[in-house]
């Protein structure tokens, strides 16, 4: 279940004029801009999407290289290769860096992307460091292996059931008990954390530093986050995106909710003080031409959690740090999101948070498209306002040359980033810019996409995976139903 606003208004696909070529060269959008020694040549970028390609340990196939192509063809600014583990651990089939044998495939990576759009398009790859997540478990299996039993489970146990015998009770029966117990019981027994992971699954925060592998974060991430940057220069990549949005460790520290007593929790400057210290070792890895940038919320939208005055003291902190480029993103955390089904990994894109990262046609009034601009454009507001003049990205619900040109021609952010509706149409960015913007294949914003991501299935679009199966040379997906790539632009139709 995936969470919408109260009575939600179904929106429609903005009616849209495509530019000529002539006014699309003469346009801020296809201006080139600089960041940091790179120059892209426009002002369009594909922001990270993971796609569910990559081996299970973690490697380069020849499907996540075909992806990035065929995003290449389109020849946007930029493109950011989705979040790549920095660690040397297993972690399902989501690419990773955390090692020297990933290099191989990420330098195919680097040159098919080259390849396919003739030079003309920039690449980076968005590192990122998560916490462990494990799955939803069964109810019987909870209370036979994972529930630590103490002393205030038979105190409140005790006290529910006004039965002093389970002071003393064997813990085999205890444990057999609350198995079969009505969930009011279970509820008076169990704290809200073991409550959590019986309903969506154990899950680590950066604030249970009870945990070593906890405690260590700030000593260790510095420098898995430097090696893993160094390794995507020596790769070819012209840049990293340091992934301190959504759901994950680095998010998490700069949450509000991250209370960490050992001075990275707690005030703002405490929590920014980590991702400062992860940003200054990468740089004294990579140099100081090399591109880095990072990716972080503009609002958390969950209770107790970051605002908007959060990411502007953040983006003052990052530019005055040296970073070259902020990408604003929203939402997309855990706390809000829905319990998952006994088997499965909480998804932390299906609470309201969820929803704002990346929000759908079923919407409230003011509905999906460039729905987050105006927190970027805060932002971007509150950096120059203090002097600092690094690029901005803004994403959410883009869609039209003439939304681009307007949040740009206003000044609200500097590069328009498109998630949707390049998958959609790979090819919009090329089609726009040579005054056939009437082919565009038109995003219609209702996350087909994101529910095959939230089942780690390999992520199509719904407009295009059915379509011309017959043609030569399609690769389909493992359930053998979809094609996996987007049929050529210049063979439709
Ligand atoms: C399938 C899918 C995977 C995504 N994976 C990532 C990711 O790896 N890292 C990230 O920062 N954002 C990720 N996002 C969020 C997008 O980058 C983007 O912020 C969001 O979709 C809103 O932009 P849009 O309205 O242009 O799609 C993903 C989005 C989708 C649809
Ligand atoms: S599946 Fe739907 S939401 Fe996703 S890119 Fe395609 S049209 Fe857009």
């Amino acid at each position: 279940m995936t969470w919408h606003p109260a009575n939600p208004i179904r929106h429609t696909i903005p009616e849209t004029r495509w530019p000529t070529q002539a006014e699309a060269a003469a346009s801020l959008l296809f201006q080139p801009i600089q960041i940091n020694s790179l120059t892209l040549e426009q002002r369009t970028w594909v922001p990270a999407m993971v796609p569910w390609r990559a081996t299970d340990d973690g490697f380069v196939t020849r499907e996540v290289l075909d992806w990035y192509g065929r995003f290449a063809e389109g020849r946007p600014g930029a493109i950011v290769v989705e979040a790549t583990g920095v660690r040397d651990v297993a972690s399902g089939p989501l690419l990773r860096i955390g090692h020297d044998r990933f290099l191989p495939g990420l330098r195919d990576l680097v040159e098919t992307v080259r390849a396919a759009s003739d030079g003309h398009t920039r690449l980076l790859i968005q590192i990122i460091d998560f916490l462990s997540v494990k799955r939803r478990p069964e109810k019987s299996k909870y209370f036979a292996r994972f529930l630590s039993v103490g002393e205030r489970h038979r105190r409140t146990l005790a006290q529910a059931t006004e039965d002093e015998s389970w002071l003393a009770a064997d813990e085999t029966n205890m444990r057999a008990f609350l198995a079969d117990a009505a969930d009011e019981l279970i509820e008076k027994v169990l704290d809200e954390r073991e409550l959590e992971s019986l309903r969506k699954g154990y899950r680590e925060r950066v604030t249970d530093t009870h945990l070593a592998h906890i405690e260590e974060l700030p000593r260790v991430l510095p420098d898995i986050f430097a090696a893993a940057a160094a390794r995507a220069r020596e790769a070819g990549f012209d840049g990293v995106e340091l992934h301190y949005a959504h759901a994950y460790t680095m998010a998490s520290f700069l949450s509000a909710l991250n209370t960490r007593a050992d001075g990275y929790g707690g005030s703002r400057s405490s929590r920014v003080r980590l991702p400062l210290e992860v940003y200054r070792a990468v740089r004294e890895r990579v140099g100081a031409s090399y591109t880095v940038g990072v990716r972080f919320l503009s609002d958390e939208v969950i209770a107790g959690g970051s605002r908007l005055e959060d990411a502007i003291y953040f983006a003052q902190e990052f530019a005055r740090a040296g970073f070259d480029f902020l990408s604003l993103s929203k939402g997309g955390k855990f706390e809000d999101a829905a319990a998952p089904k006994v088997g499965h990994a909480v998804y932390p894109y299906t609470g309201e948070s969820g929803y704002e990262c990346m929000p759908t046609i079923r919407s409230d009034e003011r509905g999906p498209f460039s729905r987050n601009v105006p927190l970027a454009a805060a932002v971007k507001r509150a950096i120059n306002s203090v002097g600092f003049h690094l690029p901005v990205v803004a994403a959410g619900g883009i869609c039209t040359y003439e939304q681009a040109e307007e949040i740009l021609r206003r000044g609200e952010a500097d590069i328009i980033g498109a998630a949707r509706q390049t998958l959609a149409d790979p090819d919009w960015f090329l089609k726009t810019r040579l005054g056939k913007g009437d082919e565009v294949r038109r995003c219609t914003y209702t996350n087909y996409c994101e529910g095959l991501d939230q089942a780690h299935k390999q992520v199509t679009c719904k407009l295009w995976d059915r379509v011309q199966l017959d043609k030569p040379n399609v690769s389909f997906s493992r359930d053998a139903r979809r094609r996996l790539l987007a049929p050529e632009w210049k063979t439709e139709g």
